[in-house]
C-alpha cells in the first residue's frame, strides 16, 4: 500500500511571534509544496528519509524516542507511532520526504512537513478529515516546538489566506487577491523555538529602551495616518531628546503623549516638557477595580 500527499508552505503577513501570545496573525500559503510518500512494509521497520536526514528502526523502538532522536526525525517518527497505536498496526512504514521549500527560513517547511506526512502516513489505513490531520500535525510539531501557535500548520493544512488566533483558531478570508510576494532568502536558517525563546525573555526583561523604541515606531505609523497635531510633534521630538521613546495615547488629534522614562531621565524629560505644555507623571496602577 502507497500513499502520496503533499502540503504547501507558508507566509505570515502580519503577526508573527504577537501569535504565540493570543494576538491575531494573518498569513497565506505558497505554492511551494512537501510531498510526502508513504508506504507499509512487512519488514516492521520504520525507514524515514529526507534531503536533510534519514532514520531506520525497528517499529517496537519507537516509544522510545529520546535526546539521541534526531530532532527532524522526531514529527514524523510521531506520526508513525499515533498511526499504528490507532490503527493497531504492527506492520514497517517506509516514508520520503521531498521538498521545494526550505528549511528554517520562516517559509513553514516544518509544518507543512507535519501536515503532508500526518495525511499521507493516516491514509496507508484510513483516509481522515483535514480537521482530524491538522490535530496530529500540530501535536507531532509540538515534538520540535513546544509552543507552536498552531497558525502555520492552519494553513498548511487549509491553505489560502487566513486570519488565526490560538483562542479562536483558524478564519478563511475569502479573498482572491491578486498579488506576488517576492520572497529574498537570507539564506541564514533559523531555530523557531529557539526565537520563540528569546522574544519570551524580551518580553520578561521588560527592556525600556526597546520598548520605548517600538512606541516611536508606533508613533511614525501615527503621524502617516494623519492623527498627530504640530502641537503634538513638538510634544514628541522634546520628549524624544531624553526619554527612551514617545508616542500618542489614545485617538490622536490633540489630547496627550505619554513618554518612557525611569529615574535616570525622569526629571530631566519632565523639566524638557514643562517648557512645553502641562504635564504629570504616572505609573502602572496594579490594583484594577476596588
Ligand atoms: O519561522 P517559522 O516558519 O517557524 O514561523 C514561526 C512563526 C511564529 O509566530 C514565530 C511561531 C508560531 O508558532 O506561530
Amino acid at each position: 500500500m502507497k500513499s502520496v500527499a503533499s502540503a504547501p508552505g507558508k507566509v505570515i503577513l502580519f503577526g508573527e511571534h504577537f501569535v504565540v501570545y493570543g494576538i491575531s496573525a494573518l498569513l497565506c500559503s505558497i505554492d511551494k509544496r512537501i510531498i510526502v510518500t508513504s508506504q507499509t512494509t512487512d519488514e516492521k521497520m520504520i525507514k524515514i528519509e529526507s534531503d536533510i536526514d534519514h532514520i531506520e528502526m525497528s517499529n517496537n523502538s519507537l516509544s522510545i524516542m529520546n535526546e539521541s532522536t534526531p530532532k527532524t526525525m522526531k514529527p514524523f517518527l510521531y506520526i508513525i507511532k499515533k498511526t499504528l497505536e490507532r490503527f493497531k498496526k504492527d506492520v514497517g512504514i517506509e516514508v520520503k520526504i521531498e521538498s521545494e521549500i526550505p528549511p528554517g527560513i520562516g517559509l513553514g517547511s516544518s509544518s507543512a512537513c507535519c501536515v503532508a506526512a500526518a495525511a499521507s502516513i493516516t491514509a496507508l489505513f484510513e483516509k481522515l478529515s483535514r480537521e482530524e490531520i491538522l490535530k496530529l500535525a500540530i501535536e507531532a510539531e509540538r515534538t520540535i516546538f513546544e509552543n507552536t501557535s498552531g497558525a502555520d500548520c492552519s494553513v498548511c493544512t487549509f491553505g489560502g489566506l487566513m486570519e488565526y488566533d490560538i483562542k479562536n483558531g483558524f478564519k478563511k478570508i475569502n479573498s482572491k487577491a491578486d498579488f506576488v510576494l517576492v520572497i529574498t532568502n537570507s539564506k541564514q536558517t533559523h531555530q523557531t523555538s529557539e526565537l520563540v525563546e528569546k522574544v519570551r525573555k524580551f518580553r520578561e526583561k521588560n527592556d525600556l529602551s526597546r520598548l520605548g523604541l517600538l512606541m516611536s515606531e508606533n508613533q511614525a505609523y501615527l503621524e502617516r495616518i494623519g492623527v498627530s497635531t504640530g502641537t503634538l510633534d513638538v510634544f514628541i521630538k522634546e520628549a524624544k531628546k531624553t526619554a527612551y521613546g514617545a508616542k500618542i495615547t489614545g485617538a490622536g488629534g490633540g489630547g496627550c503623549i505619554i513618554a518612557l522614562t525611569d529615574k535616570s531621565n525622569l526629571n530631566q524629560t519632565l523639566a524638557n516638557l514643562r517648557n512645553c505644555g502641562e504635564c504629570f507623571t504616572a505609573k502602572i496602577d496594579y490594583r484594577g477595580l476596588l
